[in-house]
């Protein structure tokens, strides 16, 4: 249900007000994997999977919140909401709530009525979409236009601050600032981006390996903290260097052996991610989609063997699409441990090529995978 027009009806039921209506995407990221917090460069893509806000004002000063995907109603006082997390969903629009009265805006009460169709914990960033809608449609609510990536920044500042995971800005960025068509190189460090058209004929083919992922779990901030370690290595010796974007291979060469083994191969995925993600925009712009198949298969390479960052299954996702015909390049994508692979595939070969990898999938792991060709979307918008 795409379909403003069911949620309004849901809305209109169940709070007697007509609500105005927002919709967020969830991404893919073509390549640039754990680079965005080292302030270097991803390239995701907008998807046709989404989450759609109602919101209409109260006159009771009440937040009341009501997930469709849960079946679930959450009450709050405006002028006192909970300021701490309590792994709910209601945290994420809670979490908007708190950053924006943090921001001094005064949150009056408000109905919001939200559905999505993101797979859960899939990699594929429902919970940016989440913040992203809410953010839009409480700021609209209270008459403010926030530029899209402000935005995303306090949308980041929700999971960082409020529900207490350490991501990056890739997720937030991407759901606000998507473009239809076309992938985005963005430079986590100012936050400029440049428009990565994506040829018609290539189909974007997910994945999922169905093995659940969660970014608040141990292995993100762990990875997180064994690359910045790295990182503090290097500005010890030669300074300048805060994040690994600053880094060079060669620094590893030097000062390597001063790391724990571990930080060291961390380290040597990100700064080599990095190359590889400004080089695979170069050879899309180029149409040289060879290089950019080999670009992902080696950013896979790294992601499983230096970082850690895979799991059987979806190494063995990405194996299995390997001889299919159409095939440009796979790889794991998102946040790692689980998840969805994103495959780049010629259009024409794309249902043959989700058919024969969902067989060869289920064949292997005993497990159903769910395969979505999708396509590159818009970023948030208000619907009608
Ligand atoms: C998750 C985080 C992002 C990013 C990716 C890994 O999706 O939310 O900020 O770090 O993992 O590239």
């Amino acid at each position: 249900m795409h379909d403003p027009a069911a949620l309004r009806s849901l809305h209109l039921a169940r709070f007697q007000a007509v609500p105005a209506i927002f919709v967020a995407p969830g991404r893919v990221n073509l390549i640039g994997e754990h680079t965005d917090y080292a302030e270097g460069f991803v390239m995701p893509v907008a998807i046709d999977f989404a989450t759609l806000a109602g919101i209409s004002p109260r006159t009771d000063g009440k937040i009341v919140v009501y997930s469709e995907n849960y079946g679930e109603e959450k009450t709050f006082e405006a002028a006192a909401p909970p300021t701490q997390a309590g792994k709910h969903w209601s945290d994420y629009p809670l979490g908007v709530v708190a950053i924006l009265a943090g921001e001094g805006y005064k949150i009056p009460g408000f109905s919001l009525s939200l559905w999505g169709d993101v797979p859960l914990g899939s990699g594929l960033s429902s919970s940016a979409a989440l913040e992203v809608v809410t953010m839009l449609a409480v700021t609209s609510l209270i008459g403010v236009a926030i530029p899209g990536p402000v935005l995303a920044r306090l949308c980041q500042r929700v999971e960082n601050e409020f529900v207490g995971a350490n991501c990056g800005i890739m997720d937030q960025f991407i759901s606000a600032n998507g473009k239809e068509n076309h992938a985005l190189l963005l430079d986590c460090r100012d936050l400029s981006f440049k428009l990565a058209p994506i040829p018609a004929h290539i189909a974007l083919v997910i994945a999922n390996t169905m093995v659940k992922h969660s970014i608040a779990g141990g292995d993100y901030p762990t990875r997180r903290r064994e690359s910045e370690a790295a990182c503090a290595v290097i500005d010890s010796h030669r300074g300048g260097v805060p994040f690994l974007r600053d880094a060079t291979l060669d620094d590893l060469e030097k000062w390597g052996h001063e790391m724990e083994p571990k930080s060291l191969l961390r380290a040597r995925h990100v700064i080599s991610e990095d190359l590889r993600t400004v080089a695979a925009e170069k050879a899309l712009e180029k149409g040289d989609l060879a290089e950019v198949g080999r670009l992902m298969a080696e950013a896979h390479r790294s992601y499983s063997k230096d970082f850690e960052g895979s799991c059987v299954e979806a190494d063995l996702m990405v194996e299995l699409a390997q001889d299919l015909p159409g095939l440009i390049g796979a790889r794991l994508t998102g946040g790692g441990f689980g998840g969805c692979t994103i495959n780049l595939v010629e259009q024409s070969q794309a249902k043959a090529f989700a058919a024969e990898l969902g067989k060869r999938y289920a064949a292997k792991t005993g497990i159903e995978p769910q395969i979505h060709i999708c396509h590159a979307s818009g970023g948030a918008h208000r619907l009608e």
